[in-house]
């Protein structure tokens, strides 16, 4: 079975998986929370090298304060219990997101995840936290506006500016929750990303329902807008890919 190297969470529905049980929201972000982290064992035990959950985005701080309160309060602690297993485990923990729009001591304790991981190497999972994919551009193109042109503008370039130069493009992308949209997650890297969606509430989400977003993706041809022929053929794509390469940097040149 081939193998994602990097699948993206779009983790949604904690909200309407509390609602329809007559409890508050809060209580499916609790449960949210549990399932995120029984998916980062599956996702270790299935070999799986890189791992991006959706947490919090940008547009997500124009939710009620009091949501917006418990969602940090609930950080705050999954951060602080968080860090023993990850160190333990072997999960390299990277934070992908405006971290600035987060209160300090949050941002302190990222710092700290991602300080005390970053020698681990079974398992790499980004959160994205405070994240927008416009905001990621603009934030690009803020830090390129203050550093000397290049001799040639290209892909591998522009993603050094990104909030994590080295993340790998999303293989595959899982949505839950009964939503068929990307809403502004990792734009850059969704860019040839299978897109799976599965109809559960996050909370609800199994290594069952993983298992057979894997399936999905082993059963997908990825042509990366090539014929099919030259797609079953990886050295026709590798060489398309360095062909188009260079007639990209002589044009820019
Ligand atoms: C996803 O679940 C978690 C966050 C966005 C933080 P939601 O809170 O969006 O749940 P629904 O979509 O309202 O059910
Ligand atoms: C996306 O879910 C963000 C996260 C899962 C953190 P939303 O619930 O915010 O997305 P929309 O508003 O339905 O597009
Ligand atoms: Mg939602």
């Amino acid at each position: 079975m081939i193998q994602p190297s990097h699948v993206g969470i779009i983790m949604d529905g904690n909200g309407r998986w509390a609602t329809a049980r007559g409890l508050p929201r809060y209580e499916g972000h609790r449960e949210g929370l549990k399932t995120l982290k029984k998916t980062v064992e599956t996702a270790i035990n299935r070999g799986l090298k890189h791992l991006s959950l959706f947490t919090f985005s940008t547009e997500n701080f124009f939710r009620p304060k009091e949501e917006v309160d418990f969602l940090m309060f609930l950080f705050r602690q999954a951060f602080k219990d968080y860090i023993g297993e990850a160190i333990e485990k072997g999960i390299r923990v990277k934070i992908v997101g405006n971290t600035k729009l987060l209160p300090n001591d949050i941002q302190d304790l990222c710092d700290e995840a991602v300080q005390k991981t970053k020698h681990n190497s079974q398992i790499t999972v980004y959160f994205a936290i405070a994240y927008g994919g416009r905001r990621e551009i603009l934030d690009a193109i803020e830090k390129i506006l203050q550093t000397a042109k290049p001799e040639a503008i290209t892909e591998e370039w522009f993603k050094s500016f990104l909030y994590c130069p080295d993340m790998p493009d999303v293989d595959l992308l899982i949505r839950t929750g009964q939503e068929f949209r990307i809403s502004n997650f990792l734009l850059w890297h969704l860019a040839y990303s299978e897109i799976y969606f599965c109809d559960k509430f996050w909370p609800d989400f199994t290594e069952v329902d993983f298992t057979l977003a894997m399936e999905f993706f082993s059963s997908r041809q990825r042509r990366f807008g090539r014929t099919p022929e030259q797609a079953g053929n990886k050295f026709e794509i590798t060489k398309c890919n360095n062909i188009i390469n260079s007639n990209l940097q002589s044009e820019t040149a």
